[in-house]
């Protein structure tokens, strides 16, 4: 087996397709055994209840190659059980999460070729998805529903790599008190995409999104959660029950902590204090740490200190640190690092 003949120094974060997909169906009440196929065209009923009444989940994490030559997944026991979070309040069948674990692991191994080789700055990236397959008219949960996990490489979220991004506050909301924005569900990004052409239309790169309800409390992107660093260095990310609970978000803190022993604080992150912030950042798997630069407020700017060149200096000490641990150059804490082969 020989990697692909692919430019990894220039992929952008998009699809394309990779050997070996896993599916597993489900129906009269249980999982099949899955298995990995070749096939990456799904066909279902045109009445399929994730099409009708956007029944579908998703997770997102990434494999990456270390330092040593090892493929390995970043703690994607969580995106297990986020994913099975996602199933309950979506009324759909949990897939198991040892199962879901080794599911990514096949898939990885069996697109090996297409995991991009260390130092490239590319990931594969893996979705593990699920949905409700068969015919839903009235509205109610389908009976039959798909495990799907495909793979595919990937460069930075963001064009530009760790160049700062500018982001505008946005007037549409992204998720309701009560709802559904803490679990991955499809339905949250469809309610973003007008949100997110209309930001790229107007030369922003990201929304921030408030609080629906009393629209004064920072709450998180389309695709990512928010860290601030205070200009006492302490590290500060927005407490809210209607944003995903980010894993690289708790990692990073988690590593603030213990690794570089910062102060961190998980609590409500007010509009009105942006300006106090030293440095802003965007985290999640595919954004990694983006850094923000500059808030839009209707016009009004909120500039951050460490400016539009590069990531602010304990924004890169978080960065460092985190990808050091997932490319194995430091000591991962204990079960964070799956090793694929
Ligand atoms: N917030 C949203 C809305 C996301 O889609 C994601 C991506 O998964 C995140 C945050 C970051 O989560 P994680 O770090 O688990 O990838
Ligand atoms: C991820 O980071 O895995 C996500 O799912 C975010 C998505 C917007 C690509």
């Amino acid at each position: 087996m020989a990697k692909k003949n692919i430019d990894w120094e220039n992929l952008s974060f998009g699809y394309i397709k990779t050997d070996k997909r896993y599916v597993s169906n489900y129906s009269d009440g249980k999982w099949d055994d899955g298995a990995l196929i070749e096939d990456d065209m799904i066909t279902m009923s045109e009445c399929a209840c994730v099409l009708q009444y956007a029944q579908t989940i998703f997770e997102g994490l990434k494999a990456y190659t270390t330092e040593d030559g090892r493929i390995v997944l970043f703690r994607p026991d969580l995106n297990a059980e986020r994913l099975a979070n996602s199933a309950r309040r979506m009324e759909m069948p949990v897939f198991p999460e040892d199962r879901f674990v080794d599911a990514v692991v096949q898939t990885v191994k069996a697109n090996a070729d297409y995991v991009p080789p260390y130092g490239t700055g590319a990931t594969l990236y893996v979705r593990p998805y699920m949905f409700g397959i068969n015919p839903v008219i009235g509205v109610k949960p389908a009976d039959d529903f798909q495990f799907r996990v495909f793979t595919t490489p990937v460069g930075p979220y963001f064009k530009g790599g760790a160049k700062p991004i500018t982001i505008k506050i946005s007037d549409f909301d992204r998720a309701a008190p009560h709802g559904t924005g803490n679990i991955k569900a499809g339905l949250n990004y469809a309610m973003s995409l007008h949100a997110i052409v209309t930001a790229h239309n107007e030369g922003f790169a990201e929304n921030m999104y408030l609080d629906a309800q009393t629209r004064t409390k920072v709450e998180e992107t389309g695709g990512a959660n928010f860290l601030f660093i205070t200009k006492d260095n302490k590290v500060v990310t927005p407490k809210s029950d209607s944003i995903l609970p980010s894993i690289t978000r708790r990692s990073l803190m988690y590593v603030a902590k213990e690794y570089l022993g910062l102060e961190v604080e998980e609590r409500e992150v007010y509009l009105e204090e942006l300006c106090d912030f030293a440095e802003c950042g965007l985290c999640g798997t595919a954004a990694v740490i983006s850094p923000v630069g500059k808030i839009v407020d209707h016009g009004k700017e909120i500039c951050f200190p460490s400016g539009m060149e590069k990531m602010g200096p304990t924004t890169q000490k978080l960065y460092d640190t985190l990808t050091g641990i997932q490319m194995g150059r430091l000591e991962a804490p204990e079960g964070w690092i799956k090793v694929v082969e």
